[in-house]
């Protein structure tokens, strides 16, 4: 089972961006985590990054053709992305919003995620381990067992 992972705006800066709120593993750290876990359940993950609303785009859509679920944390365009959010519906694999900070407790601008309405389910606050969470769930998801 092939899972695609898409990291949006900013998260190539993990470790060093606002460690506080973010913590200070590196984006390389978490993909490497979660390839372990993709490994013990028996799955592949392929992880992807842009800064770029139109590459994710293409790489929402690459998923939806190569990969049986995705997990997305589009960052800062979760709150306004239309595009994005029409790229997810486009799509016939299910999606797993994922964020890294609890978005609800944050700015107030942070507490719409204009995604939530076409993923299957949000993992938000968790850290890292959040990825790892969507991964499962996911996983959950596509074997019919939630
Ligand atoms: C984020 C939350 C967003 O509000 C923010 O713009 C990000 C990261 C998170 O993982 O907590 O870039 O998606």
């Amino acid at each position: 089972m092939k899972i695609m992972l898409i990291n949006g705006p900013n998260l190539n800066r993990l470790g060093s961006r606002e460690p506080s709120i973010y913590g200070k593993k590196t984006l390389d750290d978490m993909i490497t985590s979660l390839k372990d876990k993709a490994t013990e359940l028996q799955c592949e993950v392929v992880a992807r990054q842009s800064n770029h609303e139109g590459e994710i785009i293409d790489w929402i859509h690459d998923a939806g053709d190569c990969s049986e679920g995705l997990l997305l944390n589009a960052g800062a365009y979760t709150h306004y992305s239309y595009a994005i959010r029409d790229a997810v519906s486009s799509i016939q694999i299910p999606t797993i919003e994922v964020h890294l900070s609890n978005i609800y407790a944050r700015e107030s601008f942070r507490h719409t995620s204009v995604l939530a309405g076409v993923v299957v389910g949000q993992v938000a606050g968790l850290g890292s381990i959040g990825y790892e969470l969507g991964l499962q769930g996911l996983i959950h998801y596509l074997k019919g067992e939630g």
